[in-house]
């Protein structure tokens, strides 16, 4: 499917998310990465009031196609797990809005269209199947792209630049700290010594260098899996939207509204489980989830890259 048809993309722990949230009918909502809206589509179906959030303008379009589409709930009988649920019709207010934003800035969207407070709000973080398939965002070690991976326009800097302008400690940095790659340091070097030769231009340049530095090694992953990861989070700035975005959202939710986290690498979830913690300790919610919710094995066969997936569910107390 290219970028401009449907999403591809599969919802991750789509039942456990709809669930944790748990959505009424005419209460507000927002999702932060709508990205190809599986998860928004239920809680527009369900009569919530949406906010869907994207910082990929592609992302936020096809958002906006794939919710004007849906029939609600509101109004009708729909059977929900083996119970007949009759949501009440509220208005006839369109009841989502498609928008693009960093969720770093999640406070002053949710203020600007009327979200503050919402009942309720998801983070699924990372990037979707639809962005991964992109050639031209160059996310992918599959696929030869330009070493871009910028997520939205406003920002400056590309993996090209970091590749071919950081020191072998700054890269041996990066891939440690985001992806705690264990062959940073050899990786690191043969990319110094690559780009001596020729700047390392496209995706597929770099997987050449990691390939042959690896020694051909075929483990689990693919060899350049991790520097792939770490280069993007570089590039996004995403574990600081996250936290940013994470402590603006508790201070949106209303009295007993919910905070759904879903992260795909430790990284994130450690920042989200400290902040959880943080605000739990301090009397601001309750952590439903002791434990990360995982996918089910079925999930995963159908979906692999849910496989290492975690989600997170909060409360909010006062
Ligand atoms: C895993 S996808 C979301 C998939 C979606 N839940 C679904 O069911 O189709 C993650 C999305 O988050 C978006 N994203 C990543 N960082 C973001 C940020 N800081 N602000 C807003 N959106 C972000 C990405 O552009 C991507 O579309």
């Amino acid at each position: 499917m290219t970028n401009h048809g449907r999403s591809k993309h599969i919802s991750v722990l789509l039942k456990e998310v709809i669930e944790g949230l748990r959505i009424d009918a005419g209460k507000k909502y927002i999702d932060a990465t709508v990205g190809g809206a599986g998860h928004a589509r239920e809680i527009v179906k369900k009569g919530g009031i949406l906010l869907a959030i994207d910082r990929d303008p592609e992302a936020v379009r096809r958002a906006n196609q794939k919710l004007k589409g849906i029939e609600t709930h509101l109004g009708k009988a729909y059977p929900d797990n083996d119970k007949t649920v009759v949501v009440p019709a509220q208005s006839s207010q369109p009841n989502f809005k498609c928008v693009v934003a960093n969720f770093r800035d999640l406070k002053a969207t949710a203020e600007k269209y009327g979200f503050s407070p919402s009942s309720g709000i998801l983070f699924d973080l990372g990037v979707s199947s639809d962005q991964l398939s992109q050639v031209k965002k160059g996310l992918s070690f599959m696929t030869d792209g330009p070493l871009d991976m910028r997520l939205d326009s406003t920002l400056t800097r590309t993996a090209a630049d970091i590749i071919n302008q950081s020191s072998e400690d700054e890269l041996y940095e990066i891939f440690t700290r985001f992806s705690q790659e264990e062959l940073a340091r050899p990786f690191a070097a043969a990319i110094i010594r690559a780009r001596r030769l020729k700047s390392i231009l496209t995706t597929r340049e770099l997987v050449q260098i990691i390939e042959e530095r690896s020694g051909g090694r075929i483990g689990a992953i693919h060899p350049a899996t991790k520097v792939f990861l770490a280069l993007r989070i570089a590039v996004n700035h995403e574990l600081e939207n996250l936290q940013e975005g994470i402590v603006q959202a508790i201070d949106l939710l209303e009295p007993k509204g919910r905070l759904v986290v879903i992260s795909f690498q430790e990284t994130e979830d450690r920042i989200v489980k400290r902040i959880f913690k943080k605000k739990e300790s301090e009397g601001r919610l309750t952590i439903l989830s002791k434990k990360p919710v995982r996918p089910s094995q079925t999930e995963i066969r159908q979906n692999p890259r849910a496989r290492s997936a975690r989600m997170r569910l909060v409360e909010h107390i006062s």
